[in-house]
């Protein structure tokens, strides 16, 4: 059985009054599942404010973005080595957004995956199409290409085994337009093939979240299909009881 995973990408939202009562909140109310792992994704400013808020307690933060370079003249950046020391154990890697808006190819993101490996941090890779890629048809085209991508760069699934996998559709993040759980489901099915031709136990293994719009509402659907294993959750993450009941639906599975 795959432990499912609740995470919360909170992208360029928070100050330090608003991260102390939601962590407080989070961690006061949280009745801790063992079949399920709650991680959140504060921006960088806030790791050490989380660090110190959820040390010792049952859930774990990340980042939600490294550099593509381990260390030098990089104005700005902010290195996988860096944020291990704020005792980050995730980072995402390659969210829609940074692809999108900060120009993060393919190639960058492979690099970027191997980074965080090296830094001994378990990346959450996304891929997702754009919703004119999934009207052409092209779905399955452009997220197997995204994954190829970091097989290719990490020559093969064994730098899977301490992955987490996420797929996002692109026209259904942050619009309210969500995949139904078959059109998910179908996508996380497709994607675990993909690894299954390199290596199956880790196929097995991997787990494989969906995000884009999971709610109170959706989120049971989504997590009761085979290959979901969780929610990479954005906008219902900020609210604190909005983010506990989802994590409590994933219970349920
Ligand atoms: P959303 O964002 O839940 O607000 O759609 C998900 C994400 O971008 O990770």
């Amino acid at each position: 059985m795959r432990k499912l995973i609740i995470a919360g990408n909170w992208k360029m939202h928070g100050t330090r009054t608003s991260v102390q009562a939601l962590l407080t909140d989070l961690t006061k109310q949280l009745i801790v599942s063992d079949s399920v792992e709650m991680i959140v994704f504060p921006p960088f400013v806030f790791l050490e404010q989380a660090q110190r808020l959820l040390e010792g307690s049952a859930i774990k933060w990340g980042a939600q973005n490294i550099a593509a370079e381990q260390s030098g003249a990089f104005t700005g950046e902010i290195s996988a080595t860096m944020i291990s020391d704020f005792a980050c154990q995730y980072t995402l890697i390659g969210h829609s957004e940074r692809r999108s808006l900060y120009g993060e190819v393919d190639d960058m993101v492979a690099k970027k995956f191997m980074l965080a490996k090296q830094a001994r941090l378990t990346p959450v890779l996304c891929v997702g199409e754009t919703l004119i890629e999934r009207e052409k048809g092209l779905t399955q085209q452009v997220v197997s290409r995204q994954l190829g991508a970091i097989l290719q760069l990490a020559g093969g699934a064994e730098n899977l085994s301490q992955a987490i996998l996420a797929y996002e559709p692109v026209w259904a993040i942050g619009t309210g337009l969500t995949a139904t759980p078959e059109q998910a489901q179908e996508i996380h099915a497709m994607l675990r093939q993909q690894v299954a031709q390199l290596n199956p136990t880790i196929a097995q293994q991997l787990r494989i979240l969906y995000g884009g719009s999971v709610k109170v509402a959706n989120a049971k659907a989504l997590f009761s299909m085979p290959d979901i294993d969780g929610g990479l959750v954005g906008g219902a993450s900020l609210d604190a009881q909005e983010f506990l009941q989802i994590y409590y639906s994933a219970q349920a599975k």
